[in-house]
């Protein structure tokens, strides 16, 4: 049986990406194969598209973060779960393709009659919402938080568990993301209009107990000056190192994995020498998940749940078809997208046979 995937050849722009037909995958001892109904599309994958984000592969290879599908083939070794089931997974690299072969550890049961796009969202930007502000924030009912980039992917889900959570929300954004940020529970701010350090001083007088920093580089120092004493930036995201999907230093072509994340490192070290009670405290799904995979699961869990219940709504911006990953990478480069990008490789919807 043959199948399609997208692979990145070399580290660029959207043109990077090229759909190739080739033998489905077989699942080896210990994996599953998993038919892929939904595969996130987010900023992560940009940048490793370009080559600077840490979790980057060396080309060619399949980009994907994340993903929900349907066992299909089970390898020599596995039990304990069976064709038809719905899984997530968070494979980091891979998940825009027909098929993919997973380790079976890496599955986590997704509850029936969910929407494939509205549960793939929950896997990585629900799950670094839910961690940021549960397991390193530490939030309590009416704290005040700011939340960068308000109306993206993580953004929004920030602003949904933030008010399950009973927090007092502002968040930047730009014109086009005002109306969901307040329809959300935030109060808008627009970084390209307003200087929101001044907004949350004028707001809030003392400052917010919380910032969610997803900018990066100098942005972090300014975050920290948005906090009343004793607050904390949590610093999650690089997105100023691209500029219209793009990279921001104009510099393209090779696989720099370390050297953003060392500059960011120095940003983060430089906020706690400053004085003022203020910590910066850096997050990553992907290293609270190698450290602790109890907590991936429990969480992941914990979300399809709310989701079940309605608690949560996330917001699909736009489904593409798979071959249509380089169009849905240049849509999100270009910006104002609101909530998620879905790749829809199979059947959009999750009907029978969820576990
Ligand atoms: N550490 C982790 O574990 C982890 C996990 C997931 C994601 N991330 C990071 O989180 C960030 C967001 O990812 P995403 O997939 O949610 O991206 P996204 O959907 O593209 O959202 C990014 C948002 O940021 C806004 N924005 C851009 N520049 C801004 C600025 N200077 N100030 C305030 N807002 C700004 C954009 O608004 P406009 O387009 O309207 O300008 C957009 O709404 C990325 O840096 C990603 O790498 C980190």
């Amino acid at each position: 049986m043959r199948h399609t995937r997208i692979i990145v050849t070399f580290y660029g722009g959207p043109d990077a990406l090229q759909v190739v037909e080739e033998e489905c995958p077989e699942p080896k001892h210990g994996e599953v194969r998993v038919r892929v109904l939904a595969a996130g599309v987010s900023l992560p994958d940009l940048m490793a598209r370009e080559g600077i984000h840490p979790e980057t592969p060396s080309v060619p290879f399949t980009p994907g973060w994340d993903l929900v599908g349907v066992v299909d083939r089970l390898g020599d070794g596995v039990s304990g779960i069976e064709p038809g089931q719905i899984v997530a997974a968070m494979p980091i690299s891979g998940a825009y393709a027909e098929f993919v072969c997973l380790r079976q550890r890496e599955l986590v049961p997704v509850p029936a009659g969910l929407d494939a796009a509205e549960a793939v969202s929950l896997v990585l930007n629900y799950i670094t919402a839910y961690q940021m502000l549960h397991r390193s924030a530490k939030v309590s009912p009416g704290q005040r938080v700011l939340i960068h980039g308000a109306a993206g992917g993580v953004g929004t889900a920030l602003l949904q568990l933030g008010r399950l959570a009973g927090l007092e929300m502002y968040g930047t954004c730009s014109s086009r993301g005002t109306s969901a940020v307040s329809d959300l529970g935030g109060i808008p701010i627009d970084y390209q209009q307003q200087d929101f350090v001044k907004e949350i001083h004028d707001l809030t007088s003392q400052g917010v107990d919380v910032v969610f920093d997803s900018v990066g580089g100098t942005h972090i120092w300014r975050s920290r000056k948005a906090l009343r004493p004793g607050g904390r930036v949590v610093a999650y995201g690089l997105t100023s190192s691209l500029r219209g999907g793009r990279l921001a230093s104009g510099a393209s072509g090779g696989r720099h994995r370390f050297r953003r994340i060392a500059i960011f490192g120095l940003y983060i070290a430089g906020g706690w020498l400053l004085p003022g009670r203020k910590r910066v405290v850096p997050y990553s799904i992907q290293w609270l998940k190698r450290l602790r995979p109890a907590f991936f699961r429990q969480d992941l869990i914990a979300l399809f749940d709310l989701l079940h219940q309605q608690k949560i709504k996330p917001i699909i911006a736009q489904r593409f078809p798979l071959a249509e990953a380089r169009h849905a990478h240049e849509v999100l480069g270009k910006g104002g997208v609101t909530g998620k990008i879905v790749l829809v490789p199979n059947e959009p919807s999750l009907g029978s046979g969820a576990v």
